[in-house]
């Protein structure tokens, strides 16, 4: 099948069956920034709300721009992988300061944004501004690997490019932007990674894939991810009906929300062992007058699965100087029901605290 053909039924399948998305009705720079880092590694029904929320509250990223971390943070939360939020921020504060609140024109100023990647640049530039450049995500890698059986490692830096150069090579001159929509719709709709619409397929008769039976062995990727077990241990002090959080400060993806007083390890440990090896537990163990332990949440991330179980210790009622003195050692301190709403957290925190405290 030449590119021109794959262009014109691609395009005509998608001017049939494209959804109305909020984002595809505009050439706002901000609107399209926001709805591709919100859909990085989201589903679109799943980002949609966001989405809204974002654009309802930050009419202009001068707004975004001024905003507080924490106020970004939770209107992110649920959302996972806080770093784009940061990084989401922290562009807005650049664009805001050096560009005067608009985005620089093209794909290799977008690039050297924060959180701007080689997709989203190319995804803003087509779509803001009708820059021919293909716009290449997971999607883009199934479907070319499928239509034309090209079996380059997507997990690899080399195989990445050898799909970008074909896409960038079909792309038209003409509406180079709907074509990118067109063909990760496609993907999303169509050409799925599991159960594709193979029978009514518009490349039914062309498909590499199909005609070879292969749909489930491309696109290639050597590196699956090995999902790890954790088991996280949260140690809640309860201080009458005041609970105590910590801003959580390490380099990782929960950078800046609060959650409680953490013991973590591979395996399980019950309450004696938790005494014994976590050193806060043991000093306070003298303070805590009755103890509660939540049922068992898990929580499941790309590369790992947390197993959290809550263990609620109610302090004994009486301001104590020594007790006072462990907490901030810590960094805990106690906040109300009403504050701890307003603290920007963690969703399997959240999904705790809504089920169970308060
Ligand atoms: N996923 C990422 N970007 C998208 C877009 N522009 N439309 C639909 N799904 C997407």
């Amino acid at each position: 099948m030449n590119n021109k053909d794959f262009v014109k039924k691609l395009i005509t399948w998608y001017n049939i069956n494209k959804r109305e998305l909020p984002w595809r009705d505009t050439r706002d720079p901000y609107k399209i920034w926001l709805s591709e880092i919100i859909l990085q590694q989201t589903r679109v029904v799943q980002g949609l709300p966001y989405y809204n929320k974002f654009v309802e509250h930050f009419k202009k990223i001068e707004e975004l721009a001024e905003a507080d971390e924490q106020e970004v943070l939770r209107l992110w939360q649920g959302l996972g992988y806080y770093s784009r939020a940061r990084n989401l921020h922290k562009c807005a504060k650049i664009v805001a300061k050096n560009f005067d609140g608009n985005f620089p024109f093209g794909y290799k100023n977008l690039i050297k944004l924060p959180g701007i990647g080689k997709y989203t640049a190319a995804a803003i530039a087509s779509f803001a501004f009708g820059e021919k450049v293909a716009a290449v995500d997971g999607n883009v890698y199934r479907v070319l690997s499928r239509v034309y059986g090209i079996d380059a490692d997507i997990s690899t830096g080399k195989g990445q490019k050898v799909f970008e150069e074909w896409a960038n090579d079909i792309i038209p001159d003409q509406q180079p932007d709907t074509f990118n929509q067109a063909l990760m719709e496609f993907g999303a709709m169509q050409c799925t990674p599991k159960s594709p619409s193979c029978g009514d397929c518009v490349f039914r008769v062309e498909c590499y894939a199909r005609s070879n039976n292969m749909q489930g062995d491309l696109p290639v990727k050597s590196t699956r991810v090995k999902v790890q077990n954790r088991y996280f241990h949260y140690l809640v002090f309860k201080d009458g009906q005041k609970l105590a959080m910590k801003k959580r400060s390490g380099q990782d993806i929960w950078k800046g929300l609060y959650d409680f007083h953490l013991f973590e390890s591979d395996e399980s440990q019950d309450m004696d062992v938790l005494i014994e090896v976590d050193s806060l537990l043991k000093n306070v163990k003298d303070f805590i007058s009755d103890v509660e332990i939540s049922a068992d949440y898990k929580h499941i991330l790309t590369h790992r699965i947390i197993n959290a179980r809550f263990f609620t210790f109610f302090l004994k009622p009486g301001y104590d100087k020594a007790l006072d003195k462990l907490m901030k050692e810590y960094e805990l301190q106690f906040f109300s029901e009403k504050d701890i709403a307003e603290l920007p957290k963690p969703v399997l925190v959240s999904r705790y605290l809504n089920g169970t405290i308060f």
